[in-house]
């Protein structure tokens, strides 16, 4: 079991057994998280900052790329719709 945790105005964490994307746990740790494409790596609406765990997230994808460049994001952010996590994560948004 891994744990993934949100900092942000509404913390939370979630408890996952299985690899999970950031999206995803955010929803089961009750954190709204924007997610306006609905999770198609278009919109850009779930840039999270990835303060620990990042080694234990997914590769990036082109898609996710893509979106993170148009957008300038940082190095430490990723698409939490994008982003699976296999291990303990701590993202703010
Ligand atoms: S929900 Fe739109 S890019 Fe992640």
């Amino acid at each position: 079991m891994h744990t993934i945790r949100f900092d942000g105005k509404t913390p939370g964490a979630a408890d996952c057994e299985q690899e999970i994307s950031l999206l995803a746990a955010s929803s089961k740790a009750g954190v709204p998280l924007n997610h306006r494409c609905g999770g198609h790596a278009r919109c850009g609406t779930c840039l999270v900052t990835v303060a620990e765990g990042a080694e234990h997230l997914s590769d990036m994808g082109i898609a996710e790329s893509r979106v993170l460049k148009a957008l300038r994001a940082q190095p430490d952010q990723r698409l939490a719709c994008q982003a699976w996590a296999r291990g303990e994560v701590l993202c703010r948004y």
